[in-house]
């Protein structure tokens, strides 16, 4: 018998959250009408993301998804298209909505955003100010004085404790990004440690909490 915890029955150090907040009916309350831009960068986290995505459409928010290259080589955007009901925004060139900067007209409308997972390397674009992928694009135009972009970081231990991305976790912080997680717990490269993105209705919890103000 291996003697390290399965995918499925790691013993997660996150505070445990109701089940509750995976409930499409409780949702509705917190969710029911709102934007929401969810940006996803090129993690193993990214199949976590599909369960944000689909109980976030069912309590009625419109969800509308971003993702870089990297994150297209994990989930393919016809999963987010077919979850959020809307189109993906997977280039910052593709004309989705309309011919204007529509960038800006979506993050006008945004009442929250979440990017998750989110990799050391658009931790690092989104604290550096770099806006050259369509996440970090739209990130960048919204405001975030008035609406809440949370990050869901999602790596490696040893990329996690890096100390390049222990800084970029507090600037992000005191730049006014919300942070969930990570957790600790079993990760993809089969080690166990710190890094491992929320769980999916931590994820749900703390975006309903933000949005709340
Ligand atoms: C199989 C595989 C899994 C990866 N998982 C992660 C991860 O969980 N977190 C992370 O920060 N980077 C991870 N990376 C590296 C990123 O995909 C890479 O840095 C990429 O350039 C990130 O681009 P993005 O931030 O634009 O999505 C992984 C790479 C590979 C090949």
């Amino acid at each position: 018998m291996p003697n390290h915890p399965t995918q499925d029955s790691c013993p997660s150090h996150e505070p445990r959250v109701a089940q509750d907040w995976l409930d499409p009916v409780l949702l509705r309350s917190h969710f029911e009408g709102k934007s929401i831009f969810v940006g996803i960068s090129g993690g193993i986290a990214a199949y976590k993301v599909c369960t944000i995505v689909s109980r976030l459409a069912q309590a009625g928010a419109q969800v509308t998804v971003g993702m870089t290259s990297a994150a297209c080589e994990f989930v393919g955007p016809t999963t987010f298209g077919a979850l959020s009901g809307n189109p993906v925004y997977t280039s910052s060139w593709a004309q989705i909505e309309s011919n204007d900067p529509q960038h800006i007209a979506l993050a006008d409308r945004c009442d929250g955003a979440l990017v998750a997972p989110c990799t050391m390397n658009t931790l690092a674009n989104l604290v550096l100010g770099r806006a050259d992928d369509v996440v970090s694009l739209i990130v960048s135009a919204i405001d975030r004085k008035k609406t809440p972009v949370l990050i869901a970081p999602a790596m490696n231990e040893v990329m996690w404790n890096q100390p390049s991305t222990q800084r970029n976790v507090e600037q992000a912080m005191a730049d006014g990004f919300g942070l969930v997680g990570p957790g600790d717990g079993w990760q993809a490269c089969r080690h166990a440690g710190a890094g491992r993105m929320s769980e999916p209705q931590a994820c749900i919890e703390a975006l309903a909490d933000a949005l709340r103000g």
